[in-house]
């Protein structure tokens, strides 16, 4: 089995095969950046784009993603140039411990990309299935509305 993550095929071995999306990611590539945090896809922390949709990969198996494109939080940047929702998250400053901004990052990336001009309301909903527990999401729908404005 090979999967798409980033952009570039990686093979899975057989121990893996049965394993949630998340675990694969974590534990057999190193793509920490999706954080387990509920385990039931509650939380949103271990959102991940599927084919440009965000989708909770603790609840998705790895061989469900066969034929798709995974992108993770650390295949944003290109080069060495970090994502426009990544240079704003820095700029205004949005994350606190940072345990669900990936998940944050890539629900707004899919987001914009829906919707370059989100209103309050469509962030909201967007955004409404990730649990922050520092209570970032003040900023986090700011800086959206920032990022919408051009500013
Ligand atoms: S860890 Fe997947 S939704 Fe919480
Ligand atoms: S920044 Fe800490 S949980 Fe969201």
């Amino acid at each position: 089995m090979q999967i798409n993550v980033n952009g570039r095929l990686v093979p899975i071995p057989d121990a893996w095969q049965e394993e949630s999306l998340l675990q694969v990611l974590r534990e057999a590539l190193g793509l920490v950046g999706a954080k387990y945090g509920c385990g039931a896809g509650l939380c949103g922390a271990c959102t991940v784009l599927l084919d440009g949709e965000p989708v909770r990969s603790c609840l998705t198996p790895v061989s469900a993603v066969v034929g798709r494109q995974v992108t993770t939080v650390e295949g944003l940047a290109s080069q060495d140039k970090l994502h426009p929702v990544q240079q704003k998250w820095l700029s205004a400053s949005v994350p606190q411990c940072g345990y669900c901004q990936s998940g944050q990052i890539l629900a707004t990336v899919a987001l914009l990309n829906r919707t370059p001009k989100p209103t309050e309301a469509q962030i909201d909903e967007a955004l409404s299935g990730h649990l922050c527990r520092c209570g970032t999401q003040p900023r986090v729908r700011k800086a959206i509305l920032q990022i919408a404005e051009g500013s």
